[in-house]
């Protein structure tokens, strides 16, 4: 019989650690909220649906990106690696990818865990020769892998601009870690999102049909839920818009009107028209993007765009 090819390893934050950021968050001014806490399992399901939105154009070009130039990038990766995808989602991306491409085993790695769990079965099913490693945890904080064979070369893919949802400085943080976790000459592959006119993003996390609208909330919801908070949905509004000078989409919760919320014991007051920043979400020029890499210890290696320069994916090497 043959081995279990489905691992999973939970090493997902403690409630006590969200609690703690969320408190430290909303005592901040102006109040703010890690992106991260959107990906509960409805949060996740959201986002889901925001990706197959006709104003979310990141990640059908990706997908286009991967479909046009997948053979190439899989040439990069190499055979026979441990693959790492950093916030894998639903693991769809990664398909296009697993059908050129014969890891040694594949590591997905998500903050959201019914969603990861649910992904993972669903490939193990697909793939019954793939070997799976899935991950809950947070990799915006400092992580080992739980599963690290010496034997066997490292590879990451972090798709979906996700890099974009950290400032510069915790984006180049974050991808020295993952130089450090893969190891020399190893490769990274990554979507990045690129700067273009204001209206063409303004619409992109403005739908019309209010799905964005309703996964931003969607974060108080879930603090009702899990940190005993009473935040009253309808007294705030949805707020995106593309912040030129600082080259991100903002996101954000306004209250529309004065008010106080209790939040694990703590009120915390609200004027009207007061925020709570909940997003950044970063674009980059191809050149900026290298730069970033090349201060994280990256050597840039090709870079694969769409032919609406919407978009980019990068091959970056460990220096
Ligand atoms: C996951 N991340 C890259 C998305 C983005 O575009 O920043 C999250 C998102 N927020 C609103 N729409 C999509």
């Amino acid at each position: 019989m043959n081995a279990p090819t489905l691992h999973f390893y939970d090493l997902h934050p403690p409630l006590a650690d969200i609690k703690e950021e969320v408190l430290k968050g909303l005592s901040c001014q102006p109040k703010a909220i890690p992106p991260k806490f959107f990906y509960d399992e409805y949060g996740s399901q959201l986002f889901d649906q925001i990706t197959e939105l006709p104003e979310y154009y990141p990640t059908r070009a990706e997908i286009g990106i991967i479909k046009e130039d997948g053979e190439e990038m899989v040439s990069l990766l190499g055979n026979e690696c441990l693959l790492v995808e950093l916030g894998s989602g639903s693991s769809q991306k990664i398909r296009l990818l697993l059908d050129a491409l014969q890891p040694a085993a594949y590591m997905p790695i998500d903050i959201s865990k019914e969603h990861l769990l649910k992904s993972a079965q669903v490939l193990a099913t697909d793939y019954p020769d793939l070997e799976i490693h899935a991950t809950c945890a947070d990799y915006s904080e400092h992580f080992h892998l739980p599963y690290s064979p010496d034997d066997k070369p490292k590879a990451a893919f972090f798709p979906g601009s996700s890099i974009g949802n950290f400032d510069p400085p915790q984006a180049q943080a974050l991808l020295q870690r993952v130089a450090e976790f893969l190891g020399q000459d190893s490769t990274l592959l990554i979507g990045v999102d690129i700067k273009k006119e204001p209206q063409r993003l303004n619409a992109a996390y403005n739908d019309a049909a209010g799905v964005t609208a309703a996964f931003n909330l969607n974060l108080l919801t879930r603090i009702n839920r899990e940190l005993e908070a009473d935040f009253d949905l309808s007294r705030f509004e949805h707020n995106a818009f593309y912040n030129e000078p600082q080259g991100r989409v903002e996101m954000h919760l306004v209250s529309n009107t004065p008010h106080e919320v209790q939040v694990g014991g703590q009120t915390f007051e609200f004027a009207e028209g007061e925020s709570i920043h909940t997003e950044n979400s970063y674009k980059y020029t191809v050149t900026q993007f290298q730069n970033l890499a090349n201060k994280a210890g990256f050597q840039p290696e090709q870079v694969w765009m769409d032919s609406a320069d919407l978009f980019s994916v990068h091959c970056l090497r460990v220096r």
